[in-house]
């Protein structure tokens, strides 16, 4: 018990501290995170919602947007750097497109470590719950969470950016009237203003709109298309070809560090991040449904990794 409560303790310090010194480099804001983590596991199907609340801790209440940033707070500890590559892809220079091979790797050169890679690998050790692997190396819980975090992070546009400006990370702007970068403009202040402007900033509600949008609303038409998988690989290559074509045409286009961006820049990008927040959570249930939520429907999607 005391042990617990240490843990979660430190855990609380950690998610304050992350938020106090807000460093938006890396994912969806912890906002937009846990929406796409709600999202998703709102549409689970019994026996994987079943899978999902065996493996996260007891901590988490049973609900996976507890630990949906884990993967951002732990990525510079000794311990699991070897995962910071993986949040995010460079693309070469306005080249508009992603190329898996040509793509997909760290700066040494480290194949499959990226996003892209890591959403595969994540979902490939997944897949060994129902099969019982008897494998050591995989932790199925810290599968869980990775793969549950990098599925928003492959969908938020410029987290599949260019290199030399290391996904608008290095564009320095100001968002209304204060201090921020094209990357953080995405990752965090677009979600911000509409949930202040829109819903008293409160996240419940925005997701709550969110989710109206997808289940009776805009998007209403729309969702099977986006759930449409019959090979993984390829869906997640799709998944970040759409990212950077987003970030072409929505992000980066038109926009020059030092301005300042405000009222048209957030009412034409906002639908953007909104839709993609709802892609996120209805592919990433798509894929724990079809890995944890019965054997027989495994197979079909994972390429042989
Ligand atoms: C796959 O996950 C393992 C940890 O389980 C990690 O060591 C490896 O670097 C990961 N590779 C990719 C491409 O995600
Ligand atoms: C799996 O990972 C979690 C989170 O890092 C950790 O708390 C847990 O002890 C690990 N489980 C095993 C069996 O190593
Ligand atoms: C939901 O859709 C309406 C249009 O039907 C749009 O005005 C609104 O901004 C959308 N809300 C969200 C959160 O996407």
């Amino acid at each position: 018990m005391g042990f617990l409560r240490l843990w979660f303790g430190l855990f609380l310090g950690f998610v304050l501290m992350n938020e106090m010194n807000n460093i938006g480099v890396e994912g969806w804001s912890k906002e937009g995170h846990m929406m796409t983590c709600k999202i998703a596991q709102e549409l689970l199907v019994p026996n994987a919602a079943h899978v999902v609340g065996m493996l996260l801790p007891d901590y988490a209440n049973g609900d996976l947007s507890a630990l949906c940033v884990w993967p951002d707070q732990i990525q510079h500890w000794y311990r699991y750097r070897w995962s910071s590559p993986l949040h995010f892809i460079d693309t070469p220079d306005d080249a508009c497109s992603f190329d898996y091979s040509r793509d997909c790797h760290d700066t040494h050169g480290g194949k499959d470590m990226c996003v892209a890679g890591a959403i595969k690998n994540f979902t490939s050790q997944l897949s060994h719950y129902h099969h019982g692997t008897s494998d050591r190396r995989y932790n199925m819980t810290e599968a869980l969470l990775f793969l549950s975090h990098f599925m928003g992070d492959i969908h938020q546009p410029m987290h599949v950016g260019f290199t030399s400006d290391e996904g608008g990370n290095t564009i320095d702007l100001r968002w209304f009237r204060h201090k921020s970068n094209l990357h953080h403009v995405w990752d965090r202040e677009i979600i911000l203003t509409a949930a202040a402007d829109f819903y008293d900033k409160d996240m419940e509600s925005l997701q709550k709109a969110i989710q109206a949008n997808f289940t009776h609303g805009l998007w209403s038409n729309d969702v099977t298309t986006w759930k449409d998988c019959d090979d993984l690989s390829a869906c997640i290559n799709k998944y970040a070809t759409e990212s950077i074509n987003m970030a072409c045409k929505w992000g980066y286009k038109g926009v020059e560090a030092g301005e300042t961006l405000s009222d048209d820049y957030f009412n034409s990008r906002m639908p953007i991040v909104m839709k993609r927040i709802a892609q996120g959570g209805v592919r990433l249930s798509m894929i724990l449904n079809r890995v944890l939520g019965g054997a027989s429907s495994t197979e079909d999607i994972l390429v042989a990794t």
